[in-house]
């Protein structure tokens, strides 16, 4: 199954978030795709609550690897696996920026992650510089080499590799299909050296996807589907991204 999650990133209150659940929850389309909500830490209870055991699942926008202990402000795994979450997002550019977050501890917050049975969507994504310089499959390969280190055929599987240029986020210029299609491929290739894992990895695009420029990543048929940061906010428009990725549109 396709699979379209929402990155909420520092946006709605527990209300709005409420709101936009009741609002995308009596779509037909859902169970037609694998739907997850990253919500702030603070409204994961409140939705869980409300979703049940209906077809959205909920992830959290990043894991510690640490189960407990002397770690301030830290939330590890296990706790927002009871807190209802299914999904863990781990090293998206933004904590990557804002939170030091770096391959090797992407590499322990999988492993925390797949160790609670929750399944990690892990960001990877050049700077413009190393696009324009050429050399972004090479950074983009130390990004999986690093974090997907030791990892078996079966642990490999269980990841969803989320491919988020950095230049394209939140810009309004997304990577074109063609771009996506290329890193999509030597990502499956290098997850297949590095692990043997020949074929059930999940890559998604992230990155400016909007209802009016999904289809065309559709069309080029390398990717599982996809992360949306602005575009998930309004129900209407998830629910037209929804309706794109299970072929409604
Ligand atoms: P965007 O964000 O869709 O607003 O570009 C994507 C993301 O950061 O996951």
């Amino acid at each position: 199954m396709p699979v379209l999650a929402a990155n909420w990133k520092l946006h709605k209150t527990t209300a709005e978030a409420i709101a936009w659940v009741d609002a995308v929850q009596a779509s037909p389309l859902l169970g037609r795709a694998d739907v997850v909500v990253l919500p702030g830490f603070l409204q994961i209870p409140a939705l869980s609550a409300r979703i049940g055991h209906g077809p959205i699942a909920l992830g959290s926008q990043d894991v510690f690897w640490e189960e407990s202990g002397a770690f301030t402000g830290m939330v590890s795994a296990a706790q927002v696996r009871e807190a209802g979450c299914r999904y863990a997002l781990v090293a998206h550019s933004e904590r990557r920026r804002c939170a030091g977050d770096d391959d090797r501890g992407a590499h322990a917050r999988i492993r925390a992650a797949l160790a609670q049975g929750l399944t990690p969507i892990y960001c990877i994504g050049e700077g413009l510089r190393e696009r324009e310089s050429g050399g972004f499959q090479r950074a983009l390969k130390a990004q999986y080499d690093v974090a997907l280190d030791g990892l078996s055929a079966e642990q490999a599987q269980r990841v969803i590799v989320a491919y988020e240029p950095v230049w394209a986020i939140g810009s309004g210029q997304p990577a074109t299909p063609q771009q996506v299609g290329e890193v999509a491929a030597a990502i499956r290739a290098g997850v297949l050296a590095r692990t043997g894992l020949r074929e059930g990895m999940r890559i998604l695009y992230g990155g400016s996807v909007q209802p009016q420029n999904i289809q065309g990543f559709l069309a080029q048929g390398t990717i599982d589907g996809f992360l949306v940061g602005g575009a998930s906010l309004d129900p209407e428009e998830f629910l037209a991204l929804l309706k794109a990725v299970v072929g409604g549109a």
